[in-house]
């Protein structure tokens, strides 16, 4: 037996036609046979051929049952069938085609009939497993190409959010951190169903990775008034106040330059709406209530819980529980109450660290 040849099995129940087609047949495949559809079943047991030539009328199970058995199994389903038919079945031949099978020959069969008609089938195959091979391919050649743009986003995104940082935060990590509590967030307000149905239609690891860039307008913002130590006069935090509109403006640039993107979406209101409070007395716009977009109402929350629990030009870092009280102080006023109420449980049912 030669490796690399296809295997036919042959069904039928008339031994003169078994010889007939296994004559025709063996030159270029190796053929096996059995006489019904009982033997057929134990032969694939241990074997799996690839074509099976079926007779329809035989004693024992017929053709179509064996065929319907055939397909209700994960192992055979695949094994192109072709039935072979007398003149007494003919009638039978859509039910079948239909019952899967991929052709149907007539018996008595002219021998370079049924080598054409078994090889042209075989070539099918052939093909379709192909093809399958060149979509598997093609999908993981895609894969590639998303996970290097996704990578070049992930670098490009962590490079200017160090940048904004680096000038901003003189503890570092912050960007990190607030992340990672936003994640905390998140997953507890999920798990509660709080505001499920927007949160379930984002993509999280997106979002979260987004909001790294929520500070990203500080760029634009004088080193006089962001690295002052002390309280910054009237007109100073005013000039503070407009990274909110500069980082709106950063991420708008880029979306003009680049296909729509949800990253970019998800960035530009974060940083147009972090500041914003509940009562509307925030800014850059004073949006009120659930007006303002639940990406600002989160990283609102998040943002205030870090800075307090970290040291600043101006403070020392606050303790988890000062932080909290200090947060809790402004439910309704700064902060959305169901959000903050999810913050309070996502920290009460884990260990937390100031
Ligand atoms: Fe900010």
């Amino acid at each position: 037996m030669r490796f690399d040849r296809k295997k036919i099995l042959l069904v039928d129940d008339n031994p003169v036609n078994l010889k007939l087609a296994r004559n025709t047949l063996m030159g270029f495949y190796d053929v096996f046979t059995v006489p019904n559809a009982e033997k057929m079943f134990l032969f694939l047991e241990k074997t799996l051929p690839d074509m099976i030539l079926l007779d329809v009328l035989m004693p024992g199970i017929n053709g179509y049952e064996a065929m319907r058995r055939l397909m209700g199994d994960d192992r055979t389903k695949h094994i192109p069938v072709i039935f072979l038919t007398s003149m007494a079945d003919m009638g039978s031949e859509m039910e079948g085609l239909s019952l899967g099978a991929v052709d149907y020959i007539a018996k008595p069969f002219i021998p370079q009939l049924l080598l054409k008609r078994v090889e042209t089938h075989m070539l099918m195959e052939a093909q379709k497993e192909e093809l399958k091979y060149i979509n598997a391919n093609l999908e993981r050649i895609v894969q590639a190409k998303t996970s290097a743009v996704l990578e070049l986003q992930n670098a490009v995104l962590a490079t200017v959010s160090e940048l904004v940082e680096c000038r901003d935060d003189i503890t570092g990590g912050h960007v990190e951190r607030t992340s990672r509590t936003m994640r905390k967030l998140v997953s507890e307000m999920m798990k509660q169903g709080v505001y499920l149905d927007e949160l379930s239609s984002w993509d999280i690891e997106l979002f979260l990775q987004s909001s790294q860039l929520h500070d990203v307008g500080k760029i634009s913002i004088h080193d006089d008034i962001l690295l002052k130590p002390g309280k910054l006069t009237k007109e100073e935090f005013e000039e503070m106040k407009k990274h909110a509109l500069f980082g709106e403006e950063i991420i708008d640039r880029i979306q003009r330059n680049t296909s729509e993107n949800v990253f970019l979406t998800h960035a530009k209101i974060l940083a147009g709406s972090h500041h914003e409070k509940w009562d509307g007395s925030g800014y850059p716009r004073g949006t009120v209530g659930e007006n303002i977009p639940l990406q600002g109402r989160l990283m609102a929350i998040a943002d205030v819980y870090d800075a307090l629990v970290s040291k600043r030009p101006y403070k020392e870092a606050f303790s988890h529980e000062m932080a909290m009280r200090i947060i809790n102080e402004s439910r309704g006023t700064h902060f959305d109450p169901a959000i903050l109420d999810a913050f309070v449980s996502a920290f009460d049912s884990e260990e937390h660290s100031a």
